[in-house]
C-alpha cells in the first residue's frame, strides 16, 4: 500500500491507495459512523460497510442536489448524529462530493473520510478536498472546500466497475498526464490493454501517479486560486458536454480535453503534432464521442465557475505534460467554437 499525506491550511488527508477496509478501522470512531452510499455499491459492499447506520441514495449526477444533501442533513439529525459523528462516503466520485458536502454543512461540519470505489472517484475526485452539488443544468456551483481525513482506494473494487465507468474514469487519469507528466501519458497509452482488463497492479501504478500530480498542485494551492486551475483541463468544454448529453463525466472531459487541446493550437499555443498524439491515444480508449457543440454553448460556459467579467480562465496545452492558464475573452472562444463547426462541416 502507499500512504500519501497531504497537508494544507485546511487540513491534513492521509490517501491509502492500494489499502483494504482492515486499513481505516484505527481511523474510524468507536460510535457514531453514518455511512452514505448508493444503491450499487451497497449491494456490492455492503457486507463489508464498517458498523454504522446507512444513508443510500440513487446512483448517478441525479444525486448531486442540495435537496438531496438537505435531506441527509435530516436523517442524520432524526438519527441523532451530533458534532462527535463521523461520516464516511463510500462510493464514487458523486457520493464523494454529495457526502463530502453534507459533512461539512452539518452542524457546522464533522469529520469524514471517503472509501473511493470508482476509477475516476480513486483517479481524482475523493482527493483535493472539494465539495459540490449542482444547480439545475449547472455543474458544482454549490459547494464548498474540506480535506476528507482519509480516502482508501482499494483498487480491487474497480473490478465490479462497469466498462462505461472505467472508460470514464480512464479520462480523468490521462488527464492528469496531460497536463503534467509526458511519461505517464506514454505509459497509460501502453498499458491501455491492462487498464481494460482491470489489472490492479498496472490500475495501482498508474492511479499513484496521478494521484501524487494532484496531491502535489493540491498542497501549494489548496482553494484553487491559481496553479490549481490547470487540473480543470477540459472541464470547461467538459460540464456543459456533460449535462447537456447527460453522458458521464470523464466522457465529457475527454472529449472537452479534445477541444481544449484544439483551442491550444488555435490560439498558437500549442503544435498540431502534439494535438494529433493526443487524439491517438484517446482513440485507442475507444471513447472519441463525435458530439455536435449544443447551439448555446458560449451562453453555458459563461456560468462556469471559471468565468469572470465577459472572459473564461481556460486550460491550454504547450505540449503533452505541460498545461497553463490563459485568460479568454468569451467572443474569442465563440470565434474558436465557429472555426470548429466549420472545420466538421467540410470534414462531413
Ligand atoms: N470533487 C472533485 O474534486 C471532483 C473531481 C472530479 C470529478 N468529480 C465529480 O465526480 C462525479 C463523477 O464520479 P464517478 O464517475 O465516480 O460517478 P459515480 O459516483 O456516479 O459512479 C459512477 C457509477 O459507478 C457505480 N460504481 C461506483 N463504484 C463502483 C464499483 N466499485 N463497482 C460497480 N459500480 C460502481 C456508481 O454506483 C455509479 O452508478 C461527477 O459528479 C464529477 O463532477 C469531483
Amino acid at each position: 500500500m502507499n500512504r500519501i499525506e497531504l497537508n494544507t491550511p485546511l487540513g491534513r488527508s492521509l490517501l491509502l491507495l492500494g489499502g483494504e477496509m482492515k486499513d481505516i478501522e484505527p481511523l474510524l470512531p468507536a460510535s457514531g459512523l453514518f455511512v452514505i452510499t448508493d444503491l450499487n455499491v451497497r449491494s456490492l459492499y455492503g457486507n463489508i460497510f464498517p458498523p454504522g447506520m446507512v444513508f443510500t441514495v440513487e446512483p448517478g449526477e441525479q444525486s448531486k442536489t442540495l435537496a438531496r444533501s438537505e435531506e441527509l442533513c435530516k436523517r442524520l439529525l432524526e438519527a441523532g448524529a451530533d458534532r462527535s459523528s463521523f461520516i464516511l462516503g463510500f462510493g464514487g466520485g458523486v457520493i464523494c462530493d454529495l457526502a463530502g458536502l453534507t459533512a461539512s454543512i452539518y452542524m457546522r461540519g464533522v469529520r469524514h473520510g471517503f472509501v473511493s470505489t470508482s476509477l475516476l472517484s480513486q483517479v481524482d475526485a475523493s482527493t483535493g478536498g472539494k465539495t459540490a452539488v449542482n444547480l439545475g443544468d449547472y455543474k458544482n456551483i454549490i459547494g464548498t472546500f474540506k480535506q476528507p481525513e482519509f480516502v482508501l482506494c482499494d483498487h480491487r473494487m474497480l473490478s465490479t466497475l462497469p466498462e462505461e465507468e472505467l472508460q470514464s474514469g480512464l479520462g480523468e487519469l490521462i488527464k492528469h498526464a496531460v497536463i503534467r507528466d509526458r511519461n505517464l501519458f506514454f505509459d497509460i497509452s501502453a498499458s491501455m490493454e491492462k487498464v481494460y482488463e482491470r489489472d490492479p497492479v498496472i490500475l495501482g501504478d498508474l492511479i499513484r501517479r496521478a494521484v501524487r500530480i494532484k496531491a502535489s498542485i493540491v498542497r501549494r494551492d489548496p482553494l484553487e486560486s491559481g496553479p490549481r486551475r490547470v487540473l480543470n483541463f477540459g472541464h470547461t468544454f467538459g460540464h456543459v458536454l456533460e449535462t447537456y448529453y447527460r453522458i458521464p463525466h470523464g466522457v465529457a472531459v475527454t472529449k472537452g480535453m479534445l477541444l481544449a487541446a484544439e483551442l491550444s493550437v488555435w490560439t498558437g499555443e500549442m503544435p498540431h503534432s502534439e494535438m494529433k498524439m493526443l487524439e491517438e491515444v484517446i482513440e485507442k480508449t475507444g471513447m472519441l464521442p463525435d458530439l455536435e457543440l449544443p447551439d448555446n454553448i458560449i451562453g453555458m460556459m459563461s456560468h462556469d465557475k471559471k468565468a469572470e467579467a465577459g472572459s473564461l480562465n481556460m486550460i491550454l496545452l504547450r505540449s503533452v505534460g505541460k498545461a497553463v492558464v490563459r485568460r479568454l475573452p468569451l467572443n474569442e472562444i465563440a470565434a474558436f467554437v465557429s472555426f470548429y463547426r466549420d472545420g466538421k462541416e467540410k470534414n462531413k
